[in-house]
This record gives structure tokens, C-alpha cells and sequence, in this order.
């Protein structure tokens, strides 16, 4: 497999080193992966035959300078075009507008590659198209890191409840606000849990995206026009941030519940409610058992009633597992669910949920 990375931060290099350490294994399943041009923000390194992965790590660390395959200013949207390849994974920040990725992922699919993102941005502003191209060129658009990093939510759904109704998406969707929540719940100010969060690797200097529930927001418009088959925007979400959240922790612990940055779409006969608020949470609902940085999600089905998936969120190695989980599968003859996924059911003392799923690593 021919592969093209774009993006050589937290996600494209953990990538690289899941590739390294995990290459028997993946040759041993038939998948032997060659990386063919890595790109960043200021140029590209290529080689036809395939780049030394550890060797591509420590230039990118001494910033290329005297790496003679890499080539400032020759840029991923050059490299989509003239290398040769089977995939492009699209790993650049998500920025309002979808740029860049939004033109990288457009030109992949044109040349008739498969495109893996985690990239949120371009879905927000142009899922249907994007996935009309991938259709129109013969190719696959997989975007599972997008939402929720590893949780699994596209293969769950297009595996296991592909002819059921969709009534109802209820999640825990962002890591950073979720720590931060933890933190308040242990009696810091909103400001020294952010501090924390910024400390600890969590939240970024520019936490704004996160902490006024854009980020969650993203991920409500690609599932909305998903799961759900609709076109909505990011202005048709409703959103609230967690800025003003200390008295309502307090006020959740004193009547035995937890707040949480909830993200939820309703379906109301034809139409969506898209809404991303603090809500108080009772401790019986799965969702309120989403705690410090991890991510969850409860779909509510017309027959299978409620399901829930949540995943522990440790590091962007696990958003590059679910990248790489997806590379596999457009290298697969048929989309499927991964077989390192246990489903078993679980009920609780209140109420019953059809299912939990638990990823296990190997
Ligand atoms: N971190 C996570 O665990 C996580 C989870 C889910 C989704 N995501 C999404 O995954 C994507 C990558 O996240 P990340 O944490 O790896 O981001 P990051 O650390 O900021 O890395 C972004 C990479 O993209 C490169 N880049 C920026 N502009 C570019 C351009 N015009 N052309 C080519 N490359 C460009 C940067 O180049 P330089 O190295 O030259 O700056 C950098 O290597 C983002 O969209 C993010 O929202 C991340």
C-alpha cells in the first residue's frame, strides 16, 4: 500500500512510529505499508521507493536541514498530483473554512486515491460533496478519527445498526473540556483547570475552539450529515461553552450528578436539533461514567434502543490507531468492523443499554 502523508504534528507522528512498531504484525495481515511523501506546512520529502520511517522522525526533530529528499516549498497539493499512490492521509489542523485540507482531500479523490482524514474541517464545510467525489472516482473517503478519535462511530454504525433508525446522538465529545470539568470537580477555579489542562498536554495555548464548544460543534455537523443523511452547518448547532461552569459543578455535586459538555442531535419527525451546552447528567446515565479526557457516545435506535461506546483517551496515538485502523479498510475488500472490537452487553442497576463496546489494544 502507497501512502501520502500530510501533517507530520501529534497525529501524523505517532502515526509513523504505530506504522514502525506495528510493521510485522500489518505485513503478517497482508498489509505492507510504503510511505511514499510526507508534507508539512513548508515542504515535501519524497521517495518513490519508499521513506525510512525513523529516519523521516529525526529530520523532521532537526527540522530537514540536511535531508536531501525533502524539498522546501514543494507543497502536499504538488505532491498529490505527481507522486504515485494509493492513499493520501490527510492529517492538517482544522481550521474554519477547511483550508488546507479541504483542497488537498478534493485533489486525492480527483486522481483517484483514497483519502484518510482526521482533519474535521472539510467534512464540516463540504461533506457531501467530498463524499460524492469519492463516489464519482471509484474511491473511499474514510474519516473515523474525526469524531471522538477512536471511539468507534462510523464503523459501529455501518457495520452493526445499518438498517435501524437513527432517533437520537448523545456524546461526550471533547477530551480537553472533559479534563477540564474533572479538574473543577476537584475544587479548582475554572482558570486553574485550564492552566492544568495547557500544563498536562490536554488544551492548547489557543483553547478557544474547545472551551466555547466549537470543536464539539464540528463533530455534531459531520455526524448530523452522516449518520443522519442531512445537510446542516455549523451555524444550525446551538452552542454553549464552559467559560461560566463552576457554580453548576458545585450544584451537580450537591444533588449527585455530573456535568458534562453534552453534544447531543435529536431527530424531530424530519428535522435535527443540534445542541453542544453543559448539562447536569445523573450518575446513572452511561455518559456520566465519561470522565477526565475520555470520549463517549450514546445513539439512541428505534429497535435496538440505547447504545453506548465510550473509549479511554490517553494520546493522539489512539486518533492515529483509528487513522491507521481506516487505511487498512480501504485496502480491505470489505469495509468491516475491526475484530479487536468486544461488544458485550452490560445492564445497570436503573436502566439496561443494548450494548457497551470496549476497544482492547494488542
Ligand atoms: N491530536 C489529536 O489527538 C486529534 C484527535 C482528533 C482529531 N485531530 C485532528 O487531526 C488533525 C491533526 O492534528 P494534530 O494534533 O496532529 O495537529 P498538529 O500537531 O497541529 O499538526 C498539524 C500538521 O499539519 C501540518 N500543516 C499545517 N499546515 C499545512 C499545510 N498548509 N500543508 C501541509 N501541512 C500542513 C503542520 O506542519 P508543520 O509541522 O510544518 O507545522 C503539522 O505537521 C487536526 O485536524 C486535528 O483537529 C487530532
Amino acid at each position: 500500500m502507497r501512502i501520502q502523508l500530510i501533517g507530520l504534528g501529534n497525529v501524523g507522528r505517532s502515526l509513523i512510529e504505530l506504522i514502525e512498531n506495528r510493521k510485522e504484525f500489518l505485513r503478517s495481515l497482508g498489509f505492507d505499508i510504503t510511505i511514499v511523501s510526507v508534507s508539512d506546512s513548508k515542504g515535501t520529502a519524497v521517495d518513490e521507493k519508499g521513506l525510512d520511517l525513523h529516519e523521516i522522525l529525526e529530520q523532521k526533530k532537526l527540522g530537514w536541514k540536511s535531508f536531501h529528499k525533502y524539498v522546501k516549498g514543494y507543497t502536499a497539493l504538488e505532491a498529490i498530483r505527481k507522486v504515485e499512490s494509493d492513499a493520501v492521509v490527510e492529517l492538517t489542523p482544522s481550521a474554519s473554512g477547511g483550508e488546507p485540507g479541504l483542497s488537498y482531500i478534493k485533489a486525492a479523490l480527483m486522481a483517484r486515491k483514497n483519502v484518510v482524514t482526521s482533519n474535521k474541517a472539510p467534512l464540516v464545510v463540504a461533506y457531501h460533496d467530498l463524499m460524492k467525489t469519492a463516489e464519482d472516482n471509484g474511491v473511499q473517503l474514510l474519516c473515523e478519527a474525526t469524531v471522538a478519535a477512536h471511539v468507534p462511530v462510523f464503523c459501529l454504525i455501518n457495520s452493526c445498526f445499518r438498517v435501524d433508525e437513527l432517533l437520537k446522538v448523545q456524546g461526550v465529545l471533547n477530551a480537553t473540556t472533559n479534563f477540564i470539568i474533572g479538574e473543577i470537580e476537584k475544587g479548582r477555579s475554572f482558570q486553574e483547570a485550564l492552566k492544568e489542562a495547557i500544563r498536562g498536554g490536554w488544551a492548547e495555548t489557543k483553547y478557544s475552539d474547545d472551551v466555547d464548544g466549537v470543536d464539539p460543534a464540528r463533530k455534531l455537523v459531520i455526524l448530523a450529515n452522516s449518520l443522519f443523511r442531512k445537510h446542516v452547518k455549523l451555524e444550525d448547532v446551538n452552542v454553549k461553552g464552559i467559560r461560566n461552569i463552576e457554580t453548576m459543578v458545585k450544584r451537580a455535586q450537591k444533588s449527585k450528578k455530573k456535568v458534562k459538555l453534552l453534544c447531543e442531535i435529536t431527530k424531530d419527525k424530519d428535522k435535527l436539533k443540534m445542541s453542544v451546552a453543559p448539562k447536569q447528567i445523573p450518575l446513572d446515565d452511561p455518559l456520566a461514567t465519561v470522565n477526565q479526557g475520555n470520549m463517549g457516545i450514546k445513539f439512541t435506535f428505534k429497535t435496538s434502543k440505547e447504545v453506548f461506546v465510550s473509549a479511554q483517551f490517553t494520546s493522539p496515538t489512539q486518533t492515529a490507531y483509528a487513522v491507521l485502523n481506516d487505511m487498512i479498510k480501504t485496502n480491505s475488500p470489505k469495509p468491516s468492523c475491526p475484530s479487536n472490537l468486544l461488544y458485550h452487553a452490560r445492564k445497570s442497576s436503573e436502566r439496561e443499554h443494548a450494548c457497551t463496546v470496549k476497544r482492547f489494544f494488542r
